[in-house]
């Protein structure tokens, strides 16, 4: 196991006021609309269009204001204060209702079986950071009655050189995953992968940074036959009966 557990940075309140600005969320773009619409879509599948939902490092809300606007009920789990209140207050102008609960996904993940709580887990960008990715979706699992969706940067992909770079000049080094190294071990936690789609062949920096939703969706639609380099690996999976 590496020593990658990166959440102190998100604790930072400077980095959770910037935080949205610098990942265009809220913001009608390419990169959030991709990812939002790949969970709301297998949550739609693995749960029905009502049910309740457990967002795992839910940050400022990018997953749990999706949904809680499609009308589940949400949990928003993380570690960081300022991120909860952030994602609270955005909840609230909205009048949207989000139960925000504080805690560490791995250090809290339950070690023997638990009634799950939620109909299913869902997590984007955390699995890249936590220090046990495995107790992370063991965590994830157990919470859940029908299933999980994740997401996960891909070995298979430049982010191993952006990270191999950042290791070696300054810059947050997260984990990149093998394919199937990832699918075995949610397959270890007795689900079935129902969906395993390799998402974004350009940078998805890139995309922030053209800030601009036609060209971006032009670019991969015409890429799209370099899928298998593509950077992040978006996973469902439903709990086995
Ligand atoms: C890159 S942000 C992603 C936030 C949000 N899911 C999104 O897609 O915008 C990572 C989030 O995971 C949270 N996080 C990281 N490690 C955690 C842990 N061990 N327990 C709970 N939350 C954690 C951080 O506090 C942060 O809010």
């Amino acid at each position: 196991m590496d020593s990658i557990d990166n959440k102190a940075n998100y604790r930072s309140r400077a980095l959770v006021a910037g935080y949205d600005a610098e990942r265009r969320i809220d913001k009608d773009d390419y990169v959030n609309d991709r990812e939002v619409g790949y969970f709301t879509a297998q949550i739609r599948c693995l749960v029905g269009p009502a049910g309740s939902i457990v967002d795992m490092g839910a940050g400022t809300g990018k997953l749990s204001l999706a949904f809680a606007r499609l009308g589940y009920a949400v949990t928003a789990f993380d570690q960081s204060e300022a991120m909860l209140e952030r994602l609270d207050a955005k909840a609230r102008a909205e009048g949207l209702s989000i139960a925000c609960r504080l805690g560490d996904i791995v250090a809290d993940a339950p070690n023997h079986p638990v009634e799950p709580t939620h109909d299913a887990a869902v997590s984007s960008r955390v699995l890249m950071h936590v220090a046990d990715p495995d107790a992370m979706i063991g965590h994830m699992a157990a919470l859940s009655r029908k299933g999980i969706v994740l997401d996960a940067p891909r070995r298979a992909s430049p982010n191993r050189l952006l990270v191999a770079l950042r290791a070696r000049t300054g810059g947050e080094v997260y984990r990149c995953f093998d394919d199937r190294a990832l699918t075995g071990s949610v397959a270890r936690q007795g689900l079935r992968v129902i969906d395993a789609t390799p998402i974004f062949t350009l940078p998805i920096g890139l995309h922030l940074a053209l800030g601009n939703k036609p060209l971006s969706t032009a670019l991969e639609h015409g890429l799209a036959f370099g899928r298998c380099f593509a950077s992040t690996l978006f996973l469902a999976a439903e709990r086995q009966t």
